[in-house]
This record gives C-alpha cells, structure tokens and sequence, in this order.
C-alpha cells in the first residue's frame, strides 16, 4: 500500500555516522509512495554524498555551498511551506541546541525556524551527549513547541559505547510519520470544539464580573487538535492570546454567548469545555454607567451551564465530553462529583491554589478523572505538552 500517496516530506540530514540510514529512509519513503526533497548540513556531506542523495530521491539536494542558487530555485520559506512533514534524521546536539534557542544560521536551521509544518526529530548521539543537562532541557523546549521526538535508541555505538544515543531504525521512523498521516486522515473527519478563556458578566456598560482564568490552556488543546486534523472550533471569551490559525474562531463575553454559540456548532465529536464561565450573572444589570453617589446593591442570579446542558441533550451530545475542574480543595472528590453531576466522559483537575501552576501559568499538572476507568495523574508539565496528553487519548478513544 503507498501510506504516503501524495505526501511530501522534507527531510533535513546533520552530520553523524547514522546519517548513512537517512538512505534507506529515503528509499522507505519513496517506495511507499513519498515526494522526498532533502537539505544536507555541512557536516551531513561527510557522510552521505549529494549524489547518493539526489539519486535516491530523485529530487534536487538543497545545502549551503550554493545557497544563492537554492534561493534562487527554491527559498527556505517556500521548501518548508512545499512539504506536509518536515523530518530532521538524525539530528545532532549541536543542531538541536541551534533549533532550541531559534538559530537560523544556515539553510537546515533557517527552514525549521520558517516552518509552519509538523516537524519530527530523530535524534543520534553519544549516550554522555544525550544524558547532558542541557540536551535535556533543549529537548524539553522543542517538545513544548510542539516537535515530535523519534527516540534515540539504547544499544552499542559507533563510538564503542553502549547506552541510550542511537538513531532509531528507518523503519520506526518510517511507521512514526504513517501513524502521523493517516490519524490526520482519519481525523479530518471529526469535529471539536473547544471552549476557552474567562467570560465577562456585565454589571453596565463599563464594568463586569470576571476570573483570573488566560485562556492558554484551552487555545493549547485547540491548537493541538488542528495540528491533528480536527476540524476544530474555538468559542473563546476575552483574552490577550491571537486567534489560531487554522482553527474557526469564535469570540464571546458573556457566558450567555458562549452558551448559544456552543449550541450553534453542534453536533460535534469531541467537546473539551475548558473555559472558566462566570457561575453568576447580573440580575440587576444597569444599561447606564452606575454613578458613584447612587444607590446599588448587586444582585446575581444563575447563569446556564454549558457543560451541564450539552452534555445532557441526548441528540445532540458530543461522542467524547470532557469538562474541567479548577479547585483549591478536595481536587479528587471534587472532580468525581462533577464528573457524575454533569454527565462527562472525563473531567480533568488541576489545582488552582498552586500559583506555579494553572491560571495564568505556562505549566499545569492535571488529574484526568474518567467515567469508565480509574484516574491518571500527570506531572507538571507546560501547557502545550498537557495538551498533547489530552488530544492523544482523545484520539484513542475516538478511533
Ligand atoms: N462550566 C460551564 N458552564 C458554566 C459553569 C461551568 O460549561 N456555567 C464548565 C466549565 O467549563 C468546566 C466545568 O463546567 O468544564 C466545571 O466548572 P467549575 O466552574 O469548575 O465547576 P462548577 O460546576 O461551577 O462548580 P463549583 O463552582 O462548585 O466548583
């Protein structure tokens, strides 16, 4: 079967004794169907020639010798926008560090920074090299942005050493970027929607009642749902984050809009309701400005919950319902109530007296509590990869 009829792949090769495999990649690829283009880094061309390249992929080789002719033909913008995945086999530290810290000093590195594709990384290196503190954290960073890390593997090195540094097999590989491409085929046929951000309860014009909540977490599982294949939208209440691209973005105040607008696109596959709505809106609301020397006592009443309506509205229920639970006590038995009182498929906490974590923070450290099956409880972790976790098992239950 060609797995990737019509995919293309841009594949980066760095310098390192594993750069022989990145031919029988190409070959891998290429038999299952793949347009290969290929950039050599200057050390890659100590390895591996141009000509055993090209010949293999049938496609001109892109490196920094005539890198006024690449640009010519083919800029570094154009090449990462030409591809459908970008795959860096094998990537040194060295150029891991560059990737990390958002270098562009050559054609490899320029291109991974200009892409706006999913990238994987196959990384190859002396086990000392891989275990280094500061490989480590560089790896922690691109797996925040959103890279996907293919290995290394333990085994003997070339070096003589035995340890965890070697290059995956192109075979994993290759199966790696299949499981890729066909999820985002089968997912392009699902839909998600995904509330986000605080709502404002106005008392009149000018004033509201609202919460602390950035919205990062829920433009993070929206984001990451897009990257795989979800028709996704985004019904956000204000916050300082732009709008995804590529994601139907919807941008509401009340808990009220919210409400209808979360009603308007459904049905849905998925629905992960991550927006802190306001439990409370204005009874009293005054359509003039409140002016200091009046009388005015606040009165509040019940808003609707979404979560809680949705998920009961038999027709229309999403396949997977997942509400969220920020508590600053009792986060266990807390989350089993609502997650039995609102009807959801799985609720996840996360403790919001933590000021490390949670509202406002690039980090969170949830619990996913489900209907069907004991707990999971994660380590702290950035946003993005928490949403990583989610759309990954999202993605299991669903297919
Ligand atoms: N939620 C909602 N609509 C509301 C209130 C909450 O859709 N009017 C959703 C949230 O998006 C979240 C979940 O319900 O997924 C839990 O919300 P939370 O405010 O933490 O819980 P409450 O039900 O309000 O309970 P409590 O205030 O007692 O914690």
């Amino acid at each position: 079967m060609n797995y990737f009829e019509n995919k293309k792949i841009l594949l980066i090769i760095c310098g390192g004794i594993s750069a022989y495999k990145s031919l029988e990649l190409i070959r891998l690829f290429k038999k299952n169907g793949a347009r290969v283009k290929t950039i050599l880094t200057k050390n890659a061309k100590e390895f591996v020639t141009p000509l055993s390249v090209s010949s293999l992929s049938q496609e001109k080789v892109y490196d920094d010798i005539f890198g006024a002719e690449n640009e010519a033909e083919m800029d570094h913008i154009s090449l990462s926008r030409w591809a459908d995945a970008v795959l860096v086999a094998p990537i040194t530290a060295n150029t891991i560090s560059k990737v990390a810290s958002g270098n562009a000093e050559d054609l490899a590195s320029t291109v991974l920074l200009a892409s706006n594709k999913q990238i994987f990384l196959a990384p190859a290196m002396n086990v000392r090299m891989w275990e280094h503190p500061s490989t480590k954290e560089n790896i922690l960073k691109l797996k925040s942005f959103g890279y996907k890390i293919i290995g290394p593997e333990i085994g003997d090195m070339a070096c003589g050493e035995y340890g965890e540094g070697k290059m995956t097999e192109p075979n994993e590989i290759v199966n790696t970027l299949k499981n890729y491409f066909s999820n985002l085929d089968k997912n392009k046929k699902l839909k998600a929607l995904v509330t986000a951000g605080p709502t404002n309860e106005y008392i009149d014009p000018v004033r509201f009642i609202t919460n602390k909540s950035s919205g990062k977490q829920g433009y993070e599982i929206a984001k990451c749902l897009r990257d795989n294949g979800f028709d996704t939208t985004l019904i956000s209440g204000k916050t300082s984050i732009k709008p995804l691209d590529g994601v139907n973005f919807v941008s509401v105040e009340t808990a009220e809009e919210m409400f209808k607008e979360s009603l308007n696109n459904l049905p849905t596959d998925v629905a992960i309701f991550s927006a802190a709505v306001s439990d409370f809106k204005v009874k009293n609301y005054k359509s003039t400005k409140i002016k200091k020397n009046e009388e005015f006592n606040l009165e509040l009443e019940k808003n609707i919950d979404i979560l809680n309506h949705i998920s009961n509205h038999n027709s229309l229920r999403p396949k997977i319902t997942i509400g969220f639970a920020a508590e600053t006590n009792n986060l266990s038995t807390n989350a089993k109530e609502k997650l039995n009182e609102k009807n959801c498929d799985w609720v996840i906490a996360n403790d919001v007296s933590d000021q490390t974590i949670g509202f406002g923070s690039d980090f969170n450290k949830i619990s996913i509590f489900y209907k069907d099956k004991p707990e999971e409880n994660f380590e702290k972790m950035s946003k993005s990869l928490v949403a990583e976790e989610i759309v990954k098992r999202i993605i299991q239950q669903i297919n």
